[in-house]
């Protein structure tokens, strides 16, 4: 048993689709989510930058005593490797690895269709990813940056005009292909999974990276024995780099309600001394 909490982290708001997933799979477990909302998005910015803010947000996490590192955010999850998070004192698993694994596994095609910010499609960390377990693969990837300004203006209903008209030009590389599988890769798209799939159809199966980094999550620490006591009732707290009220309007428009007094503003230049003592 390890009670200490689980860390999560994400660019801003959006990681909480993938929180959400971990706390209904792990009620028992204490959550930190830190969302860097002062600095998002992540999505349009190079590697080194969202590098640098990456290890900045995960020594936020360590300096909280957490016994996993969550990387919630697509961008940051796909732009991190082996050498940044092998030197962790912790576990750590990203929204890829899982997501990916599961995408293998459902194809019939081999044609995978991955949508996210630009720097995750750039970066091709899905593709390398799923032909670790099938090297016949093959992805067609699409940035769809405008998805996220979309769901945080609370946008993402089947009916609405907005976001069929963008979802049509998004998910045009999809319609009539042989991709039978489509990687909602950004945190903001599981909020669209209804209008995605209207629009693309039954033949196209959604993979939701929040749900299978739950998964993994939770097999991961069960198989270690790092999972919390089953009769304890689990606490989450929030952690932001801009105003908490921000924060919380996002989160309501997400879930209907959500109580800015839970979350707490961390500034930034705390965050970078942090990272200078804690940083892997
Ligand atoms: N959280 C980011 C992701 O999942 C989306 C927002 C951003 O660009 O920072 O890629």
């Amino acid at each position: 048993m390890d009670t200490r909490p689980i860390g999560i982290f994400d660019s801003g708001v959006g990681g909480l689709t993938v929180f959400k997933e971990l706390h209904a799979l792990m009620p028992h477990e204490d959550f930190i989510y830190f969302g860097d909302t002062g600095r998002v998005p992540y999505g349009t910015r190079s590697r080194e930058t969202i590098l640098k803010y990456a290890s900045e947000d995960m020594a936020f996490l360590l300096s909280h005593g957490v016994k996993m590192v969550v990387a919630a955010c697509g961008t940051a999850s796909a732009v991190l490797t082996n050498k940044e998070t092998d030197r962790l004192p912790v576990p750590y698993t990203g929204v890829i690895i899982p997501s990916a694994q599961a995408a293998a596994v459902a194809t019939s095609t081999g044609n995978v269709g991955v949508i996210g910010t630009p720097a995750t499609v750039r970066s091709g960390a899905y593709g390398r990813a799923m032909r670790n377990v099938r090297s016949d693969i093959k992805v067609t990837g699409h940035a769809c940056p405008l998805f996220v300004p979309l769901v945080e203006a609370g946008m993402f209903e089947e009916g609405n005009p907005v976001a069929r008209e963008l979802a049509k030009i998004y998910l045009s590389p999809f319609l009539g292909s042989t991709v039978d599988t489509l990687i909602l890769g950004c945190t903001h798209y599981p909020m669209l999974a209804g209008l995605i799939g209207k629009m693309l159809g039954p033949g196209i199966r959604l993979i939701n990276p929040g749900a299978e980094t739950a998964r993994y999550t939770l097999n991961h620490l069960m198989a270690r024995g790092m999972l919390q006591d089953p009769a304890h009732q689990g606490i989450s707290r929030y952690y932001c780099t801009d105003s908490p009220e921000g924060f919380a309007e996002v989160a309501e428009k997400f879930f209907g309600s959500f109580d800015a007094s839970q979350v707490t503003r961390v500034e930034l230049e705390e965050l970078s001394a942090l990272s200078k003592e804690e940083a892997p």
